[in-house]
């Protein structure tokens, strides 16, 4: 069989800058940030991507593109056993348990697409936003059959090959985003005179970090950058011949970190200029931005083309986290006497999220729970596994780059991104 690629480096890159920017850096990020005191949370969230990030992205990348094999098969080929199967499964599962809730928000923003082409909004002060979204919320029927378009919507990318599917479609989503997130941006510049929500991204205030923030800020940056789930092992993979890893991963850390900055820089100024609350939680871009909006010209039109924006930023996204199981079940059943191709594996990844969608909106406490295992356990504890896995049981033919660079990346697998991750997930679960 041939090997599976995309065609170009390009593709490589937006594909998995595509992954990294989603609902983490515009959905996420600002309420994080929201409620986590700005400026100061966002420092240790840049140094938290790059100081611990870029060498957990390169770690990944390098993976996949060594072995050539997807998680199923890449630690096996890599250590020549199979006794970290465990972490393919763990890979596999965790981003299960995201699609399950991420599914939901993605739809949660194709119902409010809808809703703001046909100008719903129009009219509703706050109180009526808010509770517009908890009755949608409590629309259960409504709320899986729009989880069930976006899940439906990425298994029809993934039915086809990789680089007719992903690449192609990353290529013109990605770009897209930009340029949208961009215009928004010098927009809420030029019409925003209010300059407390720069001064809230931008002027650092350290008393509001802790350890909590910390490992928010870990979880945060974990989360955006894709890390410790496979999807960099799958991608790297797929990378072209000759691709650079490490100038492949600062160009991916930098633009998901561009994009999670203009949307704070599109949000918070608007939310501050119009007197409301940067720490709303997750309903801030479902209740009060629609508000905001209200208040700037043609509020159609710009809700409808933020909903949009977010909307391509989550399907990049889905598009990643449903690749992993479904390059993994093909590599899984390869030998068998009737091994899966692309589209089975399509379906039934598909299902398999579907079903676990409706649950987390049949049982609403699962949404949270879930969405705090993954970012704040599982996807650390996976980047830990796969650092400690790199560091102490591959081969040294991973590391790649000049010798002293090769040292320094080995010491920073094998001891100083496991010691950091461990410490700060000890802390939060109050163990130290
Ligand atoms: N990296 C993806 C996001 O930030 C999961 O949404």
């Amino acid at each position: 069989m041939a090997k599976t690629t995309f065609s170009s480096k390009l593709g490589v890159l937006l594909a998995a800058a595509g992954s990294a920017v989603g609902l983490g850096s515009i959905w996420k990020f600002p309420y994080v940030v929201g409620q986590n005191g700005g400026g100061a949370f966002i420092l240790l969230y840049l140094a938290c991507s790059f100081i611990l990030g870029l060498p957990l992205v390169m770690n990944e990348f390098q993976i996949g593109q060594k072995s050539g094999k997807s998680v199923y098969g890449a630690y096996r080929a890599l250590r020549g056993n199979g006794r970290w199967q465990w972490l393919a499964w763990m890979n596999v599962i965790t981003l299960l348990l995201i699609m399950s809730f991420y599914a939901v928000v993605t739809g949660w923003c194709i119902n409010y697409l809808f809703e703001a082409m046909t100008n719903t909004f129009a009219q509703m002060d706050a109180n009526a936003l808010s509770a517009h979204f908890q009755e949608f919320e409590m629309h259960s029927l409504k709320v899986i059959l729009y989880a069930v378009i976006a899940v439906v919507l990425t298994g029809a990318v993934l039915w086809f090959d990789v680089s007719k599917g992903i690449e192609r479609m990353t290529k013109i989503l990605m770009p897209l985003l930009f340029v949208i997130m961009l215009a928004l941006a010098i927009y809420m510049l030029c019409t925003c005179p209010n300059t407390s929500g720069y001064e809230f991204l931008f002027r650092p205030d350290f008393s509001k970090i802790t350890p909590q923030v910390f490992l928010e800020a870990l979880g945060l940056s974990v989360f955006t950058l894709s890390i410790g789930v496979g999807i960099l092992i799958t991608y790297g993979s797929y990378m072209v011949e000759g691709q650079k890893v490490a100038s492949t991963s600062i160009q991916m850390i930098a633009l998901t970190i561009m994009v999670a900055l203009l949307a704070g820089m599109v949000i918070f100024p608007a939310v501050f200029a119009y007197g409301f609350s940067p720490a709303e939680g997750p309903q801030l871009i479902f209740v009060t931005l629609p508000m905001v909006f209200q208040h700037m010209w043609n509020p159609a039109l710009m809700s409808s083309v933020f909903f949009f924006l977010v909307l391509i930023a989550a399907l990049t996204s889905t598009i990643s986290m449903m690749e992993v199981p479904i390059a993994f079940l093909c590599e899984a059943t390869a030998q068998r006497k009737r091994p899966l191709n692309r589209h089975q594996s399509a379906i039934i990844v598909s299902v398999v999220i579907i079903a676990l969608s409706i649950l987390v909106v049949l049982a609403p406490q699962l949404f949270d729970i879930f969405n705090a295992l993954t970012s704040n356990i599982l996807m650390p504890l996976g980047a830990l596994a796969i650092s400690v896995f790199t560091g102490w049981f591959a081969p040294q033919a991973l590391y790649q780059g000049s010798p002293v660079g090769a040292k320094i990346y080995r010491i920073l697998l094998r001891w100083v991104l496991p010691i950091a991750i461990l410490v700060v997930f000890l802390n939060s679960l109050n163990i130290i």
